[in-house]
């Protein structure tokens, strides 16, 4: 074995220790579902594929060491990982029988995965908790253009919760979501709902603006959408409603195209998601609007026939 063998392994064994960490974090965040969000399995992919190409580079495996990173991984979880199934374990299989879409189209990349340390989801009292939480996030790299940290607003007991992608401009310049023109349309489509903006709780997936309003990607992601599901847990909607395919794929780990699931209620997180448009689309698409209103029916109805039979049953 020569040098850049050698250096080839550590590095290897590097990515693998990387990865174990960052599924830790993920897990002490609260993350009951990392091995399906579409964003961890995209950065994880990446991760495996570097791993893999240099790990092919090394002979190593010639000696004795696994054949593949997936291997290499497998090998090492297989040392730490009690053989009894974890609670943890249950309960990710558990949410993923209440998700749709998602197991057939995602298989797990790491087959049944115990690789998740036991840690329950963090269970936060309030939001100011998890607020607290966030402090001066410098987790992600969206931090370094961001100017203010938009976490959200509304009513912490609210029936409906908006999640949208992340903040534009006038967000990031006022720390509030949805002030620009998507929210000024998106306050529209509240009230027509006979509901107050102050009544519901608006956020989105990422808190930092990415700039120039880009899509956020894969690795933001999946660094913030943890808080966005303690928000979920903590606030107890009737209704999360999804603005928007980041929001929608998010909140239910799937990458089906938004026009393929709106409109449709969906269980997860311990509740109702219906994703629809979002309000940015909307006003690039007005004829589409129609569609959206009849998403936002469903909702209020849903919404006012449990509030009737919660006031029958008091
Ligand atoms: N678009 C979003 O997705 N969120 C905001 O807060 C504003 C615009």
């Amino acid at each position: 074995m020569n040098a850049t063998d050698r250096d080839c392994g550590s590095r290897t064994i590097e990515l693998i220790r990387d990865v174990r960490a960052h599924l830790r974090y993920l897990a002490e965040l609260g993350a009951t579902h990392v091995e399906e969000s579409p964003a961890s399995r995209d950065l994880l992919k990446e991760w495996l594929e570097r791993a893999h190409s240099l790990s092919t580079r090394s002979d190593e495996h010639a000696r004795g060491l696994p054949a593949s990173p997936r291997e290499a991984l497998e090998a090492t979880v297989e040392e730490e990982t009690p053989k009894e199934e974890e609670p943890m374990a249950s309960k990710r299989r558990a949410s993923a029988e209440t998700r749709p879409e998602r197991a057939a189209e995602q298989p797990a990349l790491f087959g049944d995965l115990p690789l998740l340390p036991a840690a329950p989801p963090i269970e936060d009292s309030t939001l100011d908790d998890i607020r607290a939480d966030v402090g001066e996030c410098t987790r992600c790299k969206l931090h370094r253009s961001r100017t203010t940290i938009v976490f959200g607003e509304g009513d912490p007991r609210a029936r409906i919760l908006f999640v949208g992608e992340g903040p534009g401009a006038e967000e990031d310049a006022q720390g509030r979501p949805f002030v620009g023109r998507a929210g000024q349309l998106l306050n529209r489509m509240i009230e027509a709902m006979g509901f107050r903006r102050e009544e519901v709780y608006i956020t989105n997936v990422v808190m930092c603006r990415p700039p120039s309003n880009r899509t956020p990607e894969p690795d933001e992601i999946a660094t913030c959408e943890p808080f966005l599901f303690r928000k979920i847990r903590v606030i107890k909607p009737d209704v999360v409603v999804a603005l928007g395919a980041i929001a929608a794929q998010s909140l239910l780990g799937t990458k089906a195209p938004i026009g393929q699931i709106r409109g449709r209620f969906f269980d997860a997180h311990g509740t109702k998601v219906l994703p629809t448009f979002h309000p940015a689309f909307l006003l690039r698409a007005p004829e589409r609007k129609r569609e959206a209103w009849e998403d936002l029916k469903k909702v209020r109805d849903y919404v006012l026939s449990r509030s009737r039979s919660e006031e029958a049953t008091r």
